[in-house]
């Protein structure tokens, strides 16, 4: 098929390298002149596993790069929309770029084409597609729009978009979910991953993908109400981890124990600094104004938002528990991410926090595997974060280091090498990457979200006092 997929981010540049991947024809199509060069120069300007070897395998055969929308148009039968959709100040999504995008198909349009949304997009997004696209001069029966959501996860994305759980198409006409159902049909059909050179995934042995037929509305709402879900497992894990650090339990085990249980699983329940990144924190907003505008209280989004922020202060009293002031601190932060596997720092909870220290005076060496050029971009060339080239760089006569995004690579750090390298024997964990007893063993004194902590040598309180000055006198 000639797909044409206008938005090369995150998802669009995945979403066009995997339809190539499916014997496509495809053609992408940006408005940012950088990231446009950098394609045709066969740079790939995102951290995704994966992705490298596809635009290597494609570019220049079945994949190209383009700015010109309508030629893009033209070509294509079926043209996928993958800009972004960023919250407005009131949390409602701004659809300007999705605006902007359906009046440049509709002035190209010359013969039927399916126009698919691919964006993440509130309720009604679809019919309005359809009414700008009319009213800039397309004729009704030469297109169709149909929501297609995407579910990828950044650090996974092409695995995830190559053997997905499901596929959604919601589509008000069979013969636009045709079209549609056909670009997937090598996945559906299990024909892509009989190929010698398929990219790995999650699954062995024969698969085929789950396309699930919807309205166009119940498409858009299946993806915002996934979003929501997860962002509140996440949400409900933290708040367990509070209770856990007042009553004195471990979250872990706890974790663990209601993790088993298959109604729940274990995924989306792992406590730490909160949710970030570009799709959950927005998604949320969206639908919590999607539900209040329809005249829906879904207070549930409210206080999955609520406990999320609340996650990130939490986070900033333990530091401030481990080191007293923070005013003229050096700290070491390991990682910046919003997650692992990603260059992402779309609000990252990492950023947010070093932010927070900046203001109290503190200066930051930082580390991250992907993310440190945007990073740079991010803070600036006079800030007080600087960056180092390894974990270990980062934690030389650093007066604490702060775990932030949950690389593998900073689970696997040498422990004693940690404890010489710092000023003080402390590390404040916000994402639970390590294990207490081995922290102790070590020699270090370490904070974590949910666990008891552990300091070598606690300051006196009244109760050991009376208790040491018992014994003594015993
Ligand atoms: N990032 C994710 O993990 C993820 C997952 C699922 C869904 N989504 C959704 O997908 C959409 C895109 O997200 P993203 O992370 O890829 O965003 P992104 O910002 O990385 O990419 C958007 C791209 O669209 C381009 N663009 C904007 N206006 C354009 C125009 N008029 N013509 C051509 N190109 C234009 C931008 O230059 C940019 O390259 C959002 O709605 C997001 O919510 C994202």
């Amino acid at each position: 098929m000639r797909i044409a997929v206008v938005g090369s981010g995150y998802v669009g540049l995945v979403a066009g390298a995997c339809f190539a991947e499916l014997g496509h024809d495809v053609l992408l199509v940006d408005n940012d002149e950088r990231k446009l060069a950098e394609l045709q120069r066969g740079e790939c300007p995102i951290h995704e596993k994966f992705l490298p070897e596809l635009l290597e395998r494609h570019h220049g055969k079945r994949l190209g790069f383009t700015g010109d929308l309508a030629e893009a148009v033209r070509r294509s039968e079926v043209i996928f929309v993958a800009v972004g959709t960023p919250p407005k100040d009131d949390g409602d999504a701004d659809l300007s770029y999705v605006e902007s995008v359906a009046q440049g198909i509709a002035c190209a349009i010359d013969d039927y084409k399916v126009v698919v949304e691919k964006s993440t997009v509130p309720v009604y997004t679809n019919s309005w597609v359809r009414k700008i696209m009319l009213l800039n001069g397309a004729p009704a029966e030469l297109f169709d729009v149909v929501s297609n959501p995407e579910f990828l996860r950044e650090g996974t994305a092409v695995a995830d978009f190559l053997y997905p759980d499901r596929i959604v198409v919601g589509a008000d006409t069979d013969r636009c979910a045709e079209v549609v159902a056909r670009a997937y049909q090598p996945l559906t059909d299990g024909s892509y991953y009989k190929q010698p050179d398929a990219i790995p995934g999650p699954v062995t042995g024969a698969f085929e993908a789950n396309l699930i037929r919807t309205s166009a509305k119940s498409a858009e709402l299946i993806k915002h109400a996934s979003n929501a879900f997860l962002a509140m497992k996440i949400s409900f894990i933290n708040a367990v981890a509070s209770v856990c650090e007042a009553v004195g339990a471990d979250v872990e085990q706890v974790r663990e124990g209601i993790g088993s249980d298959s109604r729940i699983g274990r995924r989306f329940l792992s406590p730490g600094i909160g949710y970030g990144g570009s799709c959950f924190p927005k998604d949320l907003l969206a639908f919590r104004s999607v539900a209040r505008e329809n005249g829906c209280h879904f207070g549930l989004l409210d206080e999955t938002v609520r406990v999320n922020e609340e996650q990130r202060n939490r986070f900033m009293r333990k530091v401030h528990k481990a080191l007293w002031t923070l005013k003229g601190k050096k700290l070491a932060v390991l990682g910046l991410a919003f997650k692992n596997g990603t260059d992402d720092l779309r609000e990252s909870p990492a950023v947010a926090i070093i932010k927070s220290l900046l203001k109290e005076g503190c200066s930051i060496t930082a580390y991250d595997p992907a993310a440190m050029d945007r990073a740079a971009e991010e803070f600036g060339p006079n800030s007080a974060v600087k960056f180092a080239t390894s974990s270990y760089e980062a934690l030389e006569g650093a007066d604490a280091c702060l775990v932030l995004t949950e690389w593998e690579d900073f689970a696997a750090l040498d422990l004693g090498r940690i404890k010489q390298l710092l000023r003080y024997p402390i590390v404040v964990d916000g994402r639970n990457l390590f294990c207490p007893a081995l922290m102790e063993a070590a020699g270090l004194n370490y904070y974590s979200v949910g666990r008891p902590d552990v300091v070598r040598e606690r300051p006196a309180t009244i109760t050991s006092l009376k208790e040491a000055a018992k014994n003594e006198a015993a």
